[in-house]
């Protein structure tokens, strides 16, 4: 028989949950160093957090999770790494796409295709995205290649380009939302980053502008479902304002 879900066993409103949680992968080099091993065996062992925490945003009812697997600034680590991580999203994808479309998980990738990304890795992508763009129980979008400021750039010269082409007249907030790497992806309600950094290196500066932030010690491989548990709880415990006032108590002379 099955136990409390995960949303009881957290204590958690099923009523309050952030619709779009935003994750940093972060801290596989130490969780591998850790354990005597190459940093590479650190990213291998994130492959099942990030299979279990998708089967927790599942179970949650969360409609979009977005995760940072390779940023434009880490193509600045040893080659043999860089290529490790390469051939360790495609390995992933081939495996485990299937998988995703099983569970009626849509999947999308934000961030550049161009050149140094190889070709192969960009096809299987657009595969990816195809076999699964029927599904709307869970987006999960994959920051591959990413950089907020990259994405900011490239949104910034396709409306300079619809200007002066005539399409556009104003470079509004809506312009500029509309020119993002995914259009449809909706605000970071929370972004969780592991490892017990404490920074934003460059991920969603535009979506996660009122995004709660919680910091994690653990270490990305030793991330699961109870552990994305345990942030949306912290998350319902904090009080969002997107810039009003507190509540005035009703006792209070100028409620
Ligand atoms: C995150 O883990 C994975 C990627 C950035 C690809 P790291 O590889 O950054 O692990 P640490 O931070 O060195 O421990
Ligand atoms: C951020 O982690 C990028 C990913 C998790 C893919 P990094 O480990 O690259 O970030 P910094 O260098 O510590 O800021
Ligand atoms: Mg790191």
């Amino acid at each position: 028989m099955d136990g409390p879900g995960l949303c009881e066993r957290h204590g958690l409103d099923p009523s309050r949950l952030p619709a779009h949680v935003a994750l940093i992968m972060d801290g596989n080099g130490r969780w591998a160093n850790r354990q005597g091993l190459p940093r590479n065996a650190g990213h291998e062992a994130g492959e099942a957090a990030l299979f279990d925490t998708v089967e927790g945003a599942l179970e949650l009812g969360l409609t979009d999770l977005t995760v940072y697997a390779f940023s434009t600034e880490n193509w600045r680590r040893p080659p043999s790494e860089v290529r490790f991580l390469l051939n360790f999203n495609e390995s992933l994808l081939l495996r485990r796409a299937g998988e995703l479309d099983e569970r009626q998980v849509r999947v999308r990738f934000i961030g550049r295709r161009g050149r140094p990304v190889p070709k192969r890795l960009v096809r299987l992508i657009e595969d990816t995205e195809a076999r699964t763009a029927r599904h709307r129980r869970l987006t999960l979008r994959i920051a591959f290649n990413y950089g907020a400021r990259a994405e900011l750039a490239d949104a910034a010269q396709r409306a300079a380009d619809d200007v002066a082409a005539g399409r556009l007249v104003t470079v509004d907030e809506a312009a500029l939302a509309a020119r993002l790497a995914d259009p449809e992806m909706p605000d970071v309600d929370l972004l969780v980053r592991t490892s017990g950094e404490q920074r934003i290196s460059n991920y969603l500066l535009w979506q996660a502008a009122y995004a709660e932030l919680v910091f994690a010690e653990t270490l990305w491989p030793d991330f699961d479902r109870e552990e994305l548990a345990r942030a949306v709880a912290i998350y319902q415990a904090r009080d969002r304002r997107f810039g009003t006032a507190m509540d005035t108590p009703a006792d209070h002379p100028d409620g």
